[in-house]
């Protein structure tokens, strides 16, 4: 079967992109989708390569009852456009960074993945790293609504 490729992209991969594939791939597994999906995150940086997330994103993720301890960090390739369609950055910053590694033969979707929670006052995920406890909060809150939005947008593209 050809799965979905769904690719999740922020600057280190260890808080907001680990967070957005635990989440969406609960949700896609809740849905009994598992299937159909192939799902990943990386990094625009290599600064955290082989590391797991975030011990502070961990413990937030854990209270909402995501287990994220098994990802580990990797930094986005150009041979990631070979393989995913859909690649969804978290902050603008991302998205340019992608933009410039975009081969011009993609044809996926490449976008900030709040598009898909048209609703909310952000269209950026905040990057938690140097903040509270509080940002890894609000970086759950919005993926969680934003992972509803883009399951939602997918299963209608492709009649699931
Ligand atoms: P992330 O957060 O992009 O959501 O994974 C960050 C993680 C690490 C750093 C910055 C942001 N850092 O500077 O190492």
């Amino acid at each position: 079967m050809q799965k979905i490729n769904v690719l999740f992209v922020c600057l280190g991969n260890i808080c907001r992109s680990p967070t957005a594939h635990g989440v969406f791939q609960q949700l896609v597994d809740d849905s009994g989708l598992t299937d159909y999906f192939d799902i990943d995150s990386a990094g625009t940086s290599g600064w955290h390569i082989g590391k797991k997330p975030d011990s502070r994103t961990m413990v937030a993720a854990k209270k909402r009852g995501y287990d994220l301890s098994g990802l580990r960090g990797r930094q986005v390739d150009v041979d990631d456009f070979e393989k995913y369609d859909y690649i969804l950055a978290m902050d603008e910053s991302n998205l340019q960074d992608l933009q410039a590694l975009q081969p011009s033969h993609y044809s996926g979707v490449l976008t900030l993945f709040l598009n898909y929670f048209p609703e909310s006052s952000h269209n950026e995920v905040p990057d938690p790293y140097y903040g509270g406890d509080k940002g890894f909060d609000m970086v759950l809150d919005l993926v969680e609504a934003a992972s509803q939005g883009l399951l939602t947008t997918i299963r209608n593209e492709k009649n699931l």
